[in-house]
């Protein structure tokens, strides 16, 4: 079965995250190994937990900063030690402000945060480039190896203000921040140039760009959101598996350099 990641070893950043966790497990259920990175001392979900213990010796969680290299080459050692080279990378971890975040992140372009912006490009740009350089270089090294960056919908087109209208209607001042859609952006060409540098050297690098997930957003979001997509719902959280598990794989094999998008056609209006 060519969709089957049996026998290989991958690796998950973000991996205690609201999605890294399914994605782990949609990696076992497909035969890999997973080495399940996240930051040290970020508490382990129950949903990670709950994953631990099924997967057994087949989940290991790396503590590293993905900002940082020392950190990502003691993780990979481990994964080395204990396994092997990984074969797959998904870079799910990244920061965004949550919709709760202090007013002056989620407050207008013009005085948004210096520092906010530098953070968050430094987890969601730096980051993904760093593991890349880590993870892909060791699998360049080993002549194989597959690479999902994970990218959104806000960093193909801009965050719609509208939908946010509802905030700023009783008294919020909330705007869909910056940070977050420039560096998603910024996914797609380091995907580019790591398809078109490693392509000889059998290192497949892929953006996967995901649409909102349902997550008990409030019900004026949901409205609005919903009339945008020719589906007209969120994600749910599972339905990005399949094609996290396809770019891994060798049913992908010819697949380098692409955007698959699992929006619900959000973009495509
Ligand atoms: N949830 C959505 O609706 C949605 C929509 C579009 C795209 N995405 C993308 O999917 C991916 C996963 O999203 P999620 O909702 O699970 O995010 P999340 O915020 O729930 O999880 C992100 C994880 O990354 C970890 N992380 C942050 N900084 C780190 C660092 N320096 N080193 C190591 N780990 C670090 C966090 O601890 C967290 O566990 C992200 O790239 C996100 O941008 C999510």
């Amino acid at each position: 079965m060519r969709f089957t990641l049996e026998g290989t070893t991958a690796v998950v950043t973000g991996a205690c995250g609201k999605l890294g966790p399914i994605w782990v497990d949609a990696l076992l259920e497909a035969g890999a190994r997973v080495a399940a990175l996240e930051l040290p001392g970020a508490p382990a979900s129950p949903a990670f937990q709950d994953l631990q213990r099924r997967g057994g010796d087949a989940v290991r969680r790396i503590d590293c900063d993905i900002t940082n290299r020392a950190s990502l080459e003691k993780g990979l050692a481990s994964i080395e030690k204990a396994w092997e080279t990984p074969f797959g990378l998904v870079n799910a971890a990244a920061l965004d402000s949550p919709p709760d975040a202090p007013p002056e992140e989620n407050g207008p372009f013009e005085t948004y945060p210096e520092a906010s912006f530098d953070r968050i490009m430094s987890v969601n740009v730096k980051g993904t480039f760093l593991c890349c350089q880590v993870f892909g270089g060791a699998m360049a090294a080993r002549g194989r190896g597959s690479i999902v960056n994970i990218a959104s919908i806000y960093g193909m087109v801009s965050p719609d203000q509208s939908l946010y209208q509802y905030r700023r209607d009783r008294g919020e001042i909330f705007y869909k921040p910056v940070a977050y859609a420039t560096s998603k952006s910024a996914i797609y060409n380091l995907t580019r140039y790591l398809a078109a540098y490693w392509g000889g050297k059998g290192v497949r690098v892929n953006t996967l760009t995901l649409g909102g997930v349902y997550n008990n957003q409030d019900p004026k979001f949901l409205e609005r959101y919903n009339a945008k997509v020719p589906l007209g719902r969120m994600a749910d959280a599972n339905e990005y598996n399949g094609v996290v598990q396809f770019l891994l794989s060798d049913a992908a094999s010819y697949v380098t350099g692409s955007n698959i998008v699992a929006d619900g056609g959000f973009t495509a209006l």
